[in-house]
């Protein structure tokens, strides 16, 4: 463990540089804040952005750890949370318990969210949807001038 002080021009968005392969997501920029490298991998933090329209969302999937939290910075996101949609906007934070089944399938483009979990190197499974569950359909973006 050590000291660390992250500033924006110190790490760049891109790729998550800690997705294994069930949860990698092109449709997303990730930006990490130090804070695998400071706690020796206990806990990860980062900030992730919309990248382009959604289309298929992350699919039905849970993950394998102790502790997980989303910090809605912009914009806003709709999540499956077993059966239930729930709409996750700027100023909202969600715990999402160890292994709860959730499926991230909109989001607005200019949104952007703190995650943090620990351990910072969770493992990630695709599961079978929740009995009775309904995705329902995205919205479009506006088209750019
Ligand atoms: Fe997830």
């Amino acid at each position: 463990m050590k000291f660390s002080h992250n500033k924006p021009t110190d790490t760049a968005w891109g790729p998550d540089p800690y997705a294994d392969k069930d949860r990698i997501r092109d449709f997303f920029e990730y930006r990490d804040l130090g804070i695998m490298e400071a706690t020796d991998g206990l806990v990860n933090a980062q900030l992730v952005r919309a990248k382009s329209q959604p289309v298929d969302g992350t699919g039905w999937h849970n993950h394998q750890l102790n502790f997980h939290i989303v910090y809605m910075i912009k914009g806003w996101a709709k999540f499956m949370y077993d059966d239930k949609v729930t709409l996750v906007e700027a100023g909202d934070t969600v715990h999402q318990q160890p292994g709860l089944k959730h499926f991230l399938f909109d989001y607005s483009p200019d949104m952007e969210y703190l995650e943090i979990a620990s351990p910072g190197n969770f493992g990630t499974k695709h599961v079978t949807p929740p009995e009775g569950a309904v995705i329902p359909p995205v919205g479009i973006w506006p088209t750019k001038e």
